[in-house]
């Protein structure tokens, strides 16, 4: 029987919402066909933007995208994407698959894609190829509510009154595809470009992005946190590539062997995040700047026949597991963790939703992302869970990995991980100094290798679990099957 403690009366930060932010690149099927299929598509859309996708994905509940990349963004020249469609260039996508890219979607259809789905934007621009000129008059165009020539070119395209952009990246990877550079080159870039990006008077401050570190890259930190640090966040990408980038496998077949590899490389991004997080500390003593995970979850070999850049790859219970995993990890540092954007939304890498033509599926981290929307915007609280633990790939990594949040309405939701593929898990559980009035659970389990198909939608779905609940006074007994993600709503009367 395992012990878990939860302490309403510790409450430590605000979780903001835009933990369960995602990323979409102009990369495979993401945004052409995946979101946009284009208003003259007989694949039922508004404004371009297809229905199926867009409603499954506000019932998800998505805070903030990130656009248009990833390595795209550092190839990216917003002006090829605006205006008439037939005039835009075509180009080739050389960084992603080799494809024609018509330009087809744009700044413009960005936006229109958050307003549908009721999200931030977050807006990647160009360092890599771009100039400072370029970016600047993104931002203008964007932004600007007054007289000037990007405002009135966006006028002429249609659009009169200004868009919101919440979070401005300058550049991205930019150790990588978006220019190699060393850290202390890119930290005087950064400075420059961010000069440039301006707030206009009366509107909202851009929060600005500068390019982090890779995985466990700290020389990257040191550099850009030993500097002139005039920007709000630094990102930092995290992959989960059990075996390296050589020996990942495939999505959906894999052994036992590899999904222990698997939770545990996930895993280690908590360590890998103190680690930052104690550099940036010791330059920025007051912990002005966040920490954005703006790239994260698992990259696989892609599927038999599919297109090498196109990064598309079957979800399964094994995903649902690192995603539930690693939020409650970015849960726990809810006070210095304030965005995170899973890669990528929709047919690349760990997508929460499959298309093919005019089908979609939903995926098993879907439903993860589903069940811990009660996190978004609530106040962490204190909990603890006793666990056992097993050790893989030199990683120690708990079987049992969790967070607890309180609503405004008072009801707290603890999301619990089963990493284990053969025990379940008795956990007693007590909610301190409460009465409980009501629980309620539900659940996501299966075999490590189980998920959704276009034959079989519905194989991995969550469920409801509250008849396994055995209430107490002061808490709850409950048994977690093994490879299982659960969520747990409690309502309490005052404090006792
Ligand atoms: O998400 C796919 C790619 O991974 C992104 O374009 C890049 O930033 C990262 O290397």
């Amino acid at each position: 029987m395992e012990k878990y403690l939860i302490n309403p009366n510790h409450k430590i930060a605000k979780i903001n919402k835009d933990i369960y932010g995602h990323f979409s690149e102009h990369l495979g099927r993401c945004i052409y066909e995946g979101l946009y299929v284009g208003e003259n598509s007989s694949i039922p859309n508004i404004n371009g933007m297809r229905k199926d996708v867009i409603t499954a994905l506000k019932d998800m509940g998505i805070p903030v995208l990130r656009w248009p990349g990833g390595c795209f963004a550092d190839e990216y020249h917003w002006m090829d994407g605006i205006g008439p469609k037939e005039k835009r260039k075509k180009m080739i996508n050389t960084h992603w698959g080799g494809v024609v890219e018509d330009n087809s979607f744009g700044t413009h259809e960005f936006f229109e894609l958050c307003d549908q789905l009721g999200c931030d934007a977050y807006v990647n621009g160009n360092v890599g190829s771009g100039t400072v000129r370029e970016m600047s008059e993104w931002v203008e165009y964007i932004t600007f509510d007054g007289l000037s020539p990007m405002a009135q070119l966006r006028k002429e395209n249609g659009r009169e009154k200004p868009w919101t952009v919440k979070y401005f990246g300058i550049g991205n990877e930019n150790w990588g595809c978006g220019g190699n550079f060393e850290p202390e080159f890119y930290a005087n870039e950064v400075h420059r470009y961010n000069t440039f990006v301006r707030d206009y008077y009366g509107r909202p401050h851009i929060y600005r992005i500068a390019c982090g570190p890779n995985s466990d890259d700290i020389r990257w930190t040191e550099g850009l946190m030993n500097s002139k640090r005039q920007f709000d966040g630094l990102s930092l990408h995290y992959y989960t590539v059990p075996h390296g980038w050589g020996g990942r496998g495939a999505a959906a077949t894999f052994s036992e062997d590899m999904y222990y590899a698997t939770v545990s490389t996930a895993f280690n991004i908590k360590s890998i995040i103190d680690r930052h997080l104690a550099v940036m500390d010791h330059y920025d003593r007051n912990k002005r700047i966040d920490l954005i995970v703006d790239e994260w979850g698992c990259w696989w070999d892609v599927e038999e026949g599919t297109n090498p850049g196109f990064l598309y790859q079957q979800n399964t219970m094994r995903d649902a597991v690192v995603a539930g995993l690693t939020l409650n990890i970015f849960n726990k540092h809810a006070d210095r963790i304030k965005m995170a954007n899973i890669a990528q939304l929709v047919n690349v890498l760990q997508a929460v939703a499959l298309t093919d033509g005019e089908d979609m599926l939903l995926t098993p981290t879907y439903y993860v992302f589903k069940m811990y929307k009660e996190h978004q915007n609530a106040t962490l609280l204190g909990s603890y869970i006793t666990s056992d633990d097993f050790t893989c790939e030199g990683i120690k990594t708990p079987a049992l990995i969790e967070s607890a949040s309180e609503d405004d309405n008072g009801v707290i939701h603890s999301t619990i991980v089963n990493l284990s593929l053969d025990k379940s898990k008795q956990i007693d559980c007590q909610v301190a100094d409460r009465e409980i009035k009501s629980v309620a659970a539900e659940i996501l389990y299966g075999k490590m290798d189980a998920h959704n198909t276009f034959e079989s939608k519905n194989d991995i779905k969550s469920r409801d679990f509250t008849s396994e609940i055995n209430r107490k006074n002061d808490g709850f007994a409950v048994e977690l099957p093994p490879c299982s993600v659960v969520k747990i709503s409690i309502e309490c009367n005052n404090a006792k």
